[in-house]
């Protein structure tokens, strides 16, 4: 099998070591002649530069390979994958080579790409999901479409992806570009979990007076049970990390958190769809209001006696109330999937976007399991429910703020206990005659219900 891949940058080098280790010839370009050296230099060390050839020059790309040509874009998202598709066509890529766009694009522009070049050559898109490591050693594969150079070129990524009890987590999950938007609500979902752990971190750092080391502890023992995820795996290890005079890692770090766009276009997408995925969008929000003051852990900690209330939390609980939690933020995930997928007519098959997110990607966890059995199922798990309850109680009774840990609990009461829409409904009418639904799904106004002799003004 022969590929060509442009851009060496993390992603893109990584993933081309995965490649050549797994028997597939290589041409790789990028415009920094660096880039490419270092590739080599990589290669070489690993015994595999047999299969790898580093060109200088994207025509020589295009000319070495052999027709029908398969090309993936490693290039950061925007304008710069329209300026390689371009390059790629002067230089004389055809009508049946496949251009896989691998960045984290936004979906719309994947749809309007496959538009923009159906004359000129098959544009696909795939996300992938595993950072450097996952790029090396197996990443989740979150492809979509139709075109015929899939054919071609699975077999490949079913060998370099990650793979849970030997099933590839690469999957063609749907029609058109719905890869990407798949990718997208995945960050959407990791937005929500990293927040979320943060938010547990909080509660036990200052609502409960536990040390960075303490926390790590509790972490770890949660993650030898059912709750082992890789994100609360590396939290762990970071909480543990110490500078050689003994201060805790995350006290020198800024409380800024910076964002690519992934998490907020989930976001937009559920809001203008009309699928609520509270949790998510308050992790995009809690990222946001972190950048509207400057502040310093180590500072902020100083004072943080003076604002917080100490509170009295069961760790069972706790964990029971985290669970839940991270639950629920796949199932508001996987429910704007579905809707996006009904909307746009992609056929998204769920079973196989969950099975590209076992292993490899960043939100894996042990739990997928029980979601993968019913989705659904998150919202009988009395238990959990109880505690996601108390814990959201005593979180906010500290005085700290817990938007993702709160937005879940919002979210499972929304859906589990009586809702209050009528009286919002009668509110509409009242003032705008916007008309009222029934419980039979008719429609009528309150001044068919009532006598209704004058308003209030
Ligand atoms: C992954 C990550 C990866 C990247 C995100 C981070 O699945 O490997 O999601 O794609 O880390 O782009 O996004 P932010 O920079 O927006 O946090």
């Amino acid at each position: 099998m022969q590929v060509a891949l442009v851009g060496l940058g993390v992603m893109g080098k990584n993933l081309a070591l995965n490649l050549i280790e797994k028997g597939v010839t290589l041409v790789a370009y990028d415009k920094n002649p660096d880039a490419g050296e270092d590739l080599l230099r990589l290669a070489k060390s690993e015994g595999t530069a047999e299969r790898l050839h580093i060109v200088s020059d994207i025509g020589d790309m295009v000319r070495r390979l052999q027709a029908p040509r398969s090309i993936l874009l490693l290039v950061p998202a925007g304008e710069l994958v329209d300026r390689v598709c371009t390059e790629l066509v002067d230089a004389g890529v055809e009508i049946n080579d496949m251009i896989i766009d691998c960045g984290n694009s936004n979906y719309k522009d994947g749809i309007s790409r496959k538009l923009k070049y159906q004359n000129k050559f098959e544009f696909a898109t795939m996300g992938i999901s595993g950072g450097a490591e996952g790029a090396r050693h197996g990443p989740a594969m979150m492809a979509s479409g139709s075109e015929g150079g899939w054919e071609r070129i699975e077999p490949s990524f079913e060998k370099i992806a990650a793979s849970f009890n030997n099933e590839s987590c690469f999957a063609r999950v749907g029609h058109s570009a719905s890869g990407h938007f798949v990718k997208m609500v995945h960050n959407g979902i990791e937005y929500a979990l990293m927040q979320l752990i943060a938010e547990v971190y909080q509660l036990l750092r200052l609502g409960c007076g536990k040390t960075p080391k303490e926390i790590a502890a509790i972490f770890e023992t949660w993650s030898e049970g059912d709750l082992h995820s890789y994100l609360l795996s590396i939290s762990s290890h970071i909480l543990r990390l110490e500078t050689k005079s003994n201060e805790a890692l995350v006290d020198l770090i800024d409380n800024r958190v910076g964002a690519k766009g992934t998490g907020l276009w989930t976001a937009q997408n559920a809001l203008e769809l009309g699928i609520a995925v509270p949790s998510l969008v308050a992790a995009v929000q809690a990222r946001h209001l972190t950048n509207t003051k400057e502040t310093h852990a180590a500072k902020e900690m100083k004072y943080a006696a003076k604002s917080t209330n100490k509170v009295k939390v069961d760790l069972e609980e706790l964990k029971d109330a985290f669970h839940l939690a991270s639950l629920l933020a796949y199932r508001q995930g996987l429910a704007l999937i579905k809707g996006a997928s009904r909307s746009h007519q992609w056929k998204v098959d769920l079973a196989k976007t969950l099975q590209t997110w076992r292993a490899g990607c960043i939100i894996r966890a042990d739990y997928l399991d029980q979601i993968a059995k019913n989705v659904e199922f998150v919202d009988t798990l009395t238990t959990e429910s109880d505690a996601l309850r108390k814990v959201s109680g005593l979180a906010i009774a500290s005085g700290l703020a817990f938007p993702v840990l709160t937005a879940s609990q919002t979210y499972l009461a929304t859906l589990t206990t009586p809702s209050n829409g009528h009286l919002v409904q009668a509110q509409r009418d009242y003032f705008g005659e916007h008309g009222i639904k029934t419980h039979n799904d008719g429609t009528c106004h309150l001044t068919d219900l009532v006598e209704i002799d004058a308003k209030v003004r």
